[in-house]
């Protein structure tokens, strides 16, 4: 149930093809783009952009397997997902740290996974925003009221300080780029992240 998704931001870009493998050796099995690159594992496209419409069907072109859009940056959200979905890819929805689970009511039944942003988007190794967790717990137990199917990803400072802590509460899909990419072996790492994601799922039934 637990995927780990390596974030390439925090990879080293000169020796990009290496590590990615080696992300993917240590069991991260799909690899998440804030920009775009290339690998054998699926492609999770964060775009962090306004008026995504406009990049959507490029993306999805390029070989893009999940595409996710910012609630904040959509003036019609709605058709903005069908858009995704409309060129075979995954939708995903995603909120920032100061956007409420509420803000996603109307489009929890047609999205494909929703991500939670832990920390504000921008850049790497940023501290983990605690306050975010409740929106993990709050978007399981919405799923499970409304019969739902959408998966739970997280995004942003998570590492083996605070990786139990998501998947208890409830995240399935775990952006991880420091903590994979950021130092020594990104194998290893990559390893390490998902045996204790395991064993906080396991303890959590
Ligand atoms: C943040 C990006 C993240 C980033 C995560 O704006 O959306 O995907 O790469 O990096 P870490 O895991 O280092 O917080
Ligand atoms: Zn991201």
């Amino acid at each position: 149930m637990i995927e780990l998704a390596p974030s390439i931001l925090s990879a080293d870009f000169a020796r990009l093809g290496e590590q990615v493998r080696a992300a993917g050796e240590g069991g991260g099995s799909v690899i998440h783009v804030d920009i775009m690159d290339a690998t054998k594992l699926p492609l999770d496209c964060h775009l962090m952009i306004e008026n995504p419409d406009q990049y959507i069907p490029e993306f999805a072109e390029a070989g893009a397997n999940w595409i996710s859009v910012h609630q904040e940056a959509c003036r019609h959200l709605n058709r903005t997902l069908n858009l995704i979905k409309s060129h075979y890819c995954l939708a995903g929805v995603v909120i920032n740290p100061a956007t409420p689970v509420d803000a996603l009511s109307e489009v929890l039944d047609i999205v494909d996974y929703v991500l939670v942003m832990s920390v504000n988007p921008g850049f790497g190794a940023q501290k983990f925003i605690p306050s975010t967790l409740h929106k993990m717990s709050r978007l399981a137990e919405i799923r499970s009221q409304r019969g739902l199917n959408y998966r739970i990803e997280v995004d942003g400072g998570v590492s083996l300080d605070t990786v139990a802590e998501v998947v208890r509460a409830g995240a399935e899909i775990l952006v991880a780029g420091n903590a994979v990419f950021g130092k020594g072996d990104p194998k290893k790492n990559a390893q390490d992240l998902l045996r204790a994601a395991t064993e906080a799922a396991l303890q959590k039934v």
